[in-house]
């Protein structure tokens, strides 16, 4: 069995109006994918095939081999699939924190054991234990976001998508969050899947797809898609501050292996150029 997500040739139309055009591509277990593109491009149409929330109406997506259109793989597909949306007061339905993270597996018929461990072990791997009682009003945008994810681990989800779960945040709270991100990525090998506007926060992850129009743009690593800037004015996108940085010390002299891709790699290239 193939153990990824495969979208072949995938095109969707809203009425007349065709927003996906033969999509085409394949995300492994443990990947860090970054979705970037223009408002309107197709980011969140695509990532809503990833679970079946939407069907191609042509190609297919499968996930681990299970075809989203056939309805008996539907469940199997959401609980290998988690999302969190940009709203965080979209992404949870109960009154408190265990309660709302219990959702998900009481639905699908898990024993109360079973129940009570997921949700534990969930609540440990967002760093949101403390909380368990807490209600969900009481809670800040950035750890209702956190509870959500959790939500998506006591189901057992393979692949996390995030479409813009950091936008509504303030600056500590996307901190945060990014980080249970990332750390859930390295340490759970879990495959992550974010949409995002900002590029600090694409160039964080393994592989960079660019939608424009429907279409895939580019897909690349990081370091590949910011060598060619003109990839990313095709998404109205610009590069890192701190690549953008390293640049302009090149042109005034420094050899730094650009292009950079953080403020770490920024100042240890500095530091072998001198
Ligand atoms: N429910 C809908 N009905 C009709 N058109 C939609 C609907 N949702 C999105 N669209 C259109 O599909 C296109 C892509 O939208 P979307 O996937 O939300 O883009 P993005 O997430 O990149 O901003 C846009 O032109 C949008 O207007
Ligand atoms: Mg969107």
């Amino acid at each position: 069995m193939l153990v990824m997500i495969v979208f072949d040739k995938v095109s969707f139309t809203y009425g007349e109006n065709l927003i996906l055009k033969e999509i085409s591509l394949k995300i492994s277990p443990g990947e860090l994918v970054a979705i970037v593109g223009p408002n309107g491009s197709g980011k969140s149409t695509l990532v809503k095939h990833i679970n079946g929330l939407l069907l191609p109406t042509d190609g297919e997506v499968t996930i681990d081999g299970l075809n989203t259109k056939t309805k008996e793989h539907l469940w199997e597909i959401r609980s290998r699939v988690g999302i969190v949306f940009q709203n965080p007061e979209n992404n949870l339905v109960a009154s408190t924190v265990e309660e709302d993270v219990a959702f998900g597996p009481e639905n699908l018929g898990y024993p109360p054991e079973k129940i009570v461990a997921s949700v534990k072990k969930a609540l440990q791997a967002v760093g949101m234990e403390q909380f368990s009682k807490r209600p969900i009003q009481m809670l800040s945008g950035g750890q209702k976001q956190k509870v959500a994810l959790a939500g998506a681990l006591a189901l057992g989800s393979k692949y996390l998508i995030l479409d813009e779960a950091t936008s509504m945040l303030d600056p500590q709270g996307q901190q945060e969050l990014l980080s249970v991100i990332l750390k859930l990525n390295k340490e759970k090998l879990l495959s992550v899947i974010m949409v995002t506007h900002n590029i600090e926060e694409a160039a964080l992850a393994s592989r960079i797809i660019g939608i424009s129009e429907g279409r895939i743009a580019f897909d690349g690593t990081p370091r590949e898609i910011f060598s060619n800037s003109d990839l990313l004015e095709e998404i109205e996108s610009e590069l890192p501050e701190v690549t953008k940085l390293g640049y302009r010390l090149e042109s005034r002299g420094l050899n730094l292996k650009n292009p950079v891709l953080s403020e770490d790699e920024l100042v240890k290239r500095l530091c072998c150029s001198i």
